[in-house]
């Protein structure tokens, strides 16, 4: 089939690239001009493992290329996705510029080029498609959904850093339709795809992903919970999870206490979920709680270090790892970003190294010292944080803590090999 994706991000050119390696013919559109000019040669604009393999190969098939003319892209597409960014408000309501003007662009695009699928993949609150989307597709075309054009909400579970391989073999696929006509187009879409497919109305594919998202939430801030109860009567958390993970109802993942959630998705998803259920006159007692705990579990590690080695001015701290998690670039919503805050705010002197998300947090930390290995992080630190869980730290053992200038060895996630290194403390174990 011929598809336009809106937003060559993490999920559009997942997605894009996706869709064109099981042989449909895919045009990405971004306004950014330097993500097209990248795409177009090779380049991933992203951190993300496979993605660019897949990506050479798409584009050596002509199955691929990438445009900033929306218009032209509309016009030679049967299906158009819409994945640009839906971040936060001040409030933590979720920010709809960029789906407002991207659906009054398609809304000016879809004149007289007959019938069209547009599917809004991006995460949008319940009643986006509905009453925003769809009203401006509406007023800007001159056509009528459902009669005109079709709409679809099919919401994107992967995860940064498996992109590809999530993309391409889903837990599940939800396709909520404006209509019968629109949900079976695109359930043809995906008719090589070996997934279980839900069908369902707009508003409830749109609140399957944000109660998706709140319920990992949910369980990731227990296990913290848990983990702070653990640690203060010398339990091994891992441990206990281990043992609650084995029960079918719960499931072992996403149990692995820590210094918190972040990510693009997770803290953003909840606050607008949080925003939505207020607007609604709910008060969404349990998500403001794992919001908060949250919060508190992001800059848990300070704390820690703070009782440790008391005043942290001009003190030399190592923060190993970056990324809100390992195999991305991506810092948004990351645990490094409290405790960079909270480390500076302190007067301390970072030195901070992680292998891929450097340049993303050197422009929101230009002062903090970037190492081009741990060793150099390490190497006169008065302490070191770990904070994401990076393979190599994994690997890391006493003799690579010999240069610090004293061993205050804080983990942020749970890396460590106990037989290889003594003496340090983990956030909540
Ligand atoms: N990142 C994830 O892991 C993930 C997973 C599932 C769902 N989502 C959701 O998918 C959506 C996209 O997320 P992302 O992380 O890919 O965002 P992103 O910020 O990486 O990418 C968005 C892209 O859209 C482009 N864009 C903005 N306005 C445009 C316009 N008018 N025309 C063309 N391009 C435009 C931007 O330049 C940018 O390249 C969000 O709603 C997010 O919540 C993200």
């Amino acid at each position: 089939m011929k598809i336009a994706v809106i937003g060559t991000g993490y999920v559009g050119l997942s997605t894009g690239v996706g869709f064109a390696s099981k042989g449909n013919e895919v045009i990405c559109v971004d306004i950014d001009k330097k993500k097209v000019e990248q795409v177009n040669k090779g380049v991933s604009p992203i951190y993300e493992p496979l993605l660019s393999e897949h990506l050479k190969k798409v584009l050596k098939e002509k199955k691929l290329r990438a445009t900033d003319n929306l218009h032209e892209a509309i016009g030679k597409s049967e299906i158009v996705f819409v994945s640009v960014g839906t971040p936060s408000k001040e409030d933590g309501s979720i920010d709809l510029k960029y789906i407002e003007n991207v659906s009054k662009d398609i809304g000016r695009s879809l004149t007289n080029k007959g019938y069209k699928l547009i599917v809004v993949k991006s995460t949008v609150v319940p009643e986006t498609t509905g009453k925003v989307v769809i009203p401006l597709l509406e007023r800007y075309s001159g056509k009528k959904a459902g009669r005109d054009f079709g709409v679809c909400m099919n919401p994107e579970f992967l995860r940064e850093g498996k992109a590809m391989e999530d993309f391409l073999n889903p837990d599940r696929i939800v396709i909520g339709g404006i209509d019968k006509k629109s949900g079976n187009i695109l359930e043809r879409l995906y008719e090589n795809f070996d997934s279980k497919i839900l069908r369902t109305d707009l508003k409830t594919a749109e609140m399957i992903k944000y109660a998706s998202n709140a319920f990992l939430a949910i369980k990731i801030s227990f296990s913290n919970e848990i983990g702070n109860v653990c640690k203060r009567l010398g339990i091994d958390v891992y441990d206990v999870m281990k043992g609650v993970g084995l029960d079918k109802r719960i499931s072992p993942h996403f149990l692995r206490a820590g210094a918190g959630y972040g990510g693009s998705c997770f803290p953003k998803d909840v606050d607008a979920l949080v925003r939505k259920a207020k607007d609604l006159k709910y008060e969404p007692r349990l998500l403001e709680e794992v919001q908060d705990l949250n919060r508190r579990q992001k800059v848990g590690m300070v704390d820690l270090l703070e009782r440790k080695i008391g005043d942290l001015k001009g003190k030399e701290i190592c923060v190993l790892g970056l990324a809100f998690k390992p195999d991305t670039d991506d810092i948004r919503g990351a645990s490094s970003v409290e405790i960079l805050s909270k480390l500076t705010e302190k007067g301390a002197k970072v030195r901070a190294y992680d292998p891929k998300a450097e340049g993303n947090t050197r422009r929101i930390f230009p002062d903090v010292d970037y190492t081009e290995n741990v060793k150099d992080a390490i190497k006169g630190s008065d302490a070191c944080l770990i904070v994401t869980e990076w393979e190599e730290f994994r690997k890391l053992e006493d003799k690579d803590f010999k240069k610090m200038r004293s061993k205050i060895i804080i983990e942020g996630r749970k890396i460590l090999d106990p037989t290889k290194v003594t003496g340090f403390e983990g956030i909540c174990w």
